[in-house]
């Protein structure tokens, strides 16, 4: 109500209320080598832009004469009702979206204004708890990078745990990163320097493997990173990644069916839908093209499903083609950027109150009745 009347009657919204207008506004507010890094993917970005662009050969077809007046945008996930069907995507170095180095908190934050669950990155730059603090009672989930230390692994899941995190979500894709020029062409990143990547590196079994307080700069930064974690998971490994907790388990990455299936027979909570964005192999299909197989594989189990939403009618779509909740990534750091905790609270609100409103016009006043309707894909 407040973005749109307030858009309506001439109060101008602080931030801009579309991607376009937010990304143009982000380009011309951060440090180069950081909008590089967030805005960034690899190869030729092939497979980033048909992330985004892909959502334009699904539509939702409109019903008429239905009571929308009132609508429904909770989802059921992992035992807990959730007011609306977003979460943030998880965000290595986020910290550095922010001025004062403390985006994870920042994010934290705008999740404790619109009960939008954050999933802290392990990479986040300040230590997991603080940033679960920050949450309020908005529940929030931890990504893992797994280590190739299982100590340490063991580790920041029990972390988590203890800081009331809700799900332990196992990112697959990047046990190396990817090759992204935007980096690799210059990957002089003068504001790394001094944010150290706290969560892990004050890991108490992180201290006792490095034996010294590491050097807080980029070249130890990546090279630490890449020393220490970087396990290339197989199906072999979710026995063990099972016997680490009893949260709920999300293999994040899943584009196959036969992956979906096999997720779930091997014992994972939920499945989440992603390409990391377009950010570790280039050339691959969109995410948004694979959701409608992963979900009929994965049957009654939720996906989660993120990688080129960028409206709340991208929302609308995924929720409509079978994902359980849908996760946002560049946007909320463009918000972070801009606005702090109240930037990315603009960003999900938008987000959010278009959906809405696409419910309201187009005669769902539900998500089930959202996604009993589908989306067409168009010729
Ligand atoms: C990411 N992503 C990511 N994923 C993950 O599992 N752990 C991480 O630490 C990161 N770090 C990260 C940094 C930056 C700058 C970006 C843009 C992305 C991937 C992220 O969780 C998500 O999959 C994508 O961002 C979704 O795509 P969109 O919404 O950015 O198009």
């Amino acid at each position: 109500h407040e973005i749109y009347f307030g858009g309506l009657s001439g109060v101008l919204p602080k931030y801009p209320v579309d991607f376009a207008g937010l990304e143009a506004r982000a380009q011309a507010a951060m440090a180069p080598s950081l909008l590089k890094y967030v805005q960034g993917g690899c190869g030729d970005e092939f497979t980033q832009d048909s992330n985004a662009s892909a959502f334009r050969h699904w539509g939702i077809v409109p019903r008429m004469m239905v009571d929308c007046s009132v609508r429904d945008l909770s989802v059921d996930l992992f035992g807990m009702t959730l007011p609306t069907p977003l979460f943030m995507a998880p965000i290595g170095v986020t910290g550095l979206c922010t001025q004062d180095g403390h985006g994870d908190i920042a994010a934290a934050r705008a999740a404790a204004l619109t009960g939008v669950p954050l999933t802290a990155s392990t990479l986040s730059n300040d230590p997991m708890e603080d940033v679960a603090a920050a949450m309020g009672d908005t529940p929030g989930f931890f990504q893992l990078y797994t280590p190739k230390d299982k100590d340490l692994a063991e580790s920041l899941v029990h972390r988590a745990e203890a800081a009331g995190y809700k799900a332990i979500i196992v990112t697959l894709d990047t046990w190396v990163t990817g090759w992204r020029p935007r980096d690799l062409n210059d990957s002089n990143f003068p504001q790394l320097r001094g944010h150290v990547l706290s969560n892990y590196w004050s890991d108490p079994r992180f201290r006792t493997m490095v034996g010294r307080p590491p050097e807080q700069d980029v070249r130890t930064g990546v090279m630490t990173w890449a020393g220490t974690f970087g396990k290339v998971l197989t199906w072999d490994d979710m026995p063990w990644l099972r016997s680490l907790t009893t949260l709920p388990i999300v293999l994040k990455g899943i584009c196959h069916p036969d992956d979906a299936r096999r997720a779930i027979d091997s014992g994972a909570d939920a499945i989440y839908c992603s390409n990391h964005g377009g950010r570790q192999a280039n050339g691959g299909i969109a995410a948004i093209d694979m959701l409608p197989d992963v979900v009929a594989a994965a049957g009654s189990t939720p996906v989660l499903f993120d990688s080129g939403v960028r409206s709340g009618s991208d929302v609308a779509k995924a929720l409509a083609l079978g994902a359980t909740a849908v996760g946002v990534g560049r946007p909320y750091s463009y918000g972070l950027a801009l606005g702090g905790a109240e930037g990315a609270a603009h960003v999900l609100r938008s987000l959010l109150a278009e959906a809405d409103l696409l419910m309201a016009v187009d005669g769902y006043p539900t998500i089930a009745a959202l996604r009993e309707a589908g989306a067409r894909r168009l010729p």
